[in-house]
């Protein structure tokens, strides 16, 4: 596995194996690796004949209360698993080597940023949205993989890459989840054992949504509320207090509010479990039994 840390040098090796007629696969992450990151390397070798994978925590994305200090790094431990997967090429830039000055240009994330997450972490995606636009300058893939488990910035990176012309794929990739149904995230490492259970929540509301909806229930206010109960169940507050919501909502692929539900409505839910906000989502027409559910590691 290549180890490349500056935008030059990741430039570079694109376009010598492009020159060479391959094509290279990109899966952007900001480490801690997990299945679900290793699932979106698997997938981008499928479509792609060289893969990179980079690691950088992008402060542009943090709000001033947010964890970007604390974030989970383990270097070493994310070189092995990426070179165990397959990743051709690690790259890993500094701080310095993506800003080296502040950007006083940035990308405008647009009206579809302004709501779920969004709206509860202002600025957010235009931080994501910016480094992602970098990133794929510097590493100029032929496809690029994200995964649906955060299915906003999925969206919204698919249609910046149309709207700016980038002149690449987007690829959604299925969300991994542990056996009992949490989503795997980085952000799972912060929650002790009671909050570890009480997040189970969320996905039971999406679950108890799902269930609804295929017994005939076709009311979005209704589902809705459906899932709220489930989330705020009283077996679960008692177990774990502290498990408060964000939102539940049911939306289209532009992250707007369905007044009519169908298969292909995406159930979002967020919930802060202790100091931890948690993200999620299911795709009614697929639901949560058909993600990936992987062993805990
Ligand atoms: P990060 O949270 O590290 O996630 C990197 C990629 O892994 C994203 O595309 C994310 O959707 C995907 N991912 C995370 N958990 C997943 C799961 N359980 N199943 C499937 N895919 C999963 O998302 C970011 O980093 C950053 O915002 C980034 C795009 C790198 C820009 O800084």
């Amino acid at each position: 596995m290549h180890e490349l840390t500056t935008p030059k040098d990741m430039h570079a090796w694109s376009r010598a194996e492009r020159a060479r007629g391959r094509r290279v696969g990109f899966v952007p992450t900001m480490g801690a690796l997990h299945e679900g990151h290793l699932r979106l390397v698997d997938r981008a070798k499928e479509r792609t004949d060289r893969v990179v994978l980079s690691i950088f925590v992008n402060p542009l994305q943090f709000g001033p209360k947010e964890d970007f200090t604390k974030y989970p790094r383990d270097l070493a431990r994310d070189r092995t698993l990426a070179s165990e997967r397959g990743v051709d090429c690690l790259f890993v830039p500094a701080l310095e080597a993506v800003y080296p000055q502040e950007p006083l240009v940035r990308i405008a994330s647009g009206p579809m940023a302004d709501t779920l997450e969004g709206a509860a972490r202002p600025g957010h995606f235009s931080g994501v949205l910016t480094v992602v636009a970098k990133l794929f300058h510097m590493v100029e893939p032929d496809v690029a993989v994200f995964g649906r488990k955060d299915f906003q910035q999925a969206m919204l990176v698919r249609r910046m890459a149309a709207d700016l012309d980038f002149g690449l794929e987007v690829d959604i990739a299925p969300t991994v989840r542990e056996l009992d149904g949490l989503a795997l995230s980085s952000r799972n490492s912060y929650l002790d054992a009671d909050q570890r259970r009480a997040a189970l929540a969320l996905s039971r509301a999406l679950r108890a949504v799902e269930q609804a909806w295929r017994s005939g229930e076709a009311d979005p206010k209704t589902l809705q509320r459906r899932g709220m109960q489930a989330l705020m169940a009283p077996g679960v507050a008692l177990m774990a207090p502290g498990v408060s919501p964000g939102y539940l909502e049911l939306v289209d692929e532009q992250l707007r509010p369905v007044a009519r539900v169908d298969a292909r409505t995406v159930v979002v839910i967020a919930a802060q479990v202790g100091a931890t906000r948690l993200i999620d989502n299911v795709v009614l027409g697929e639901g949560v039994g058909s993600d990936i559910a992987v062993r805990a590691s």
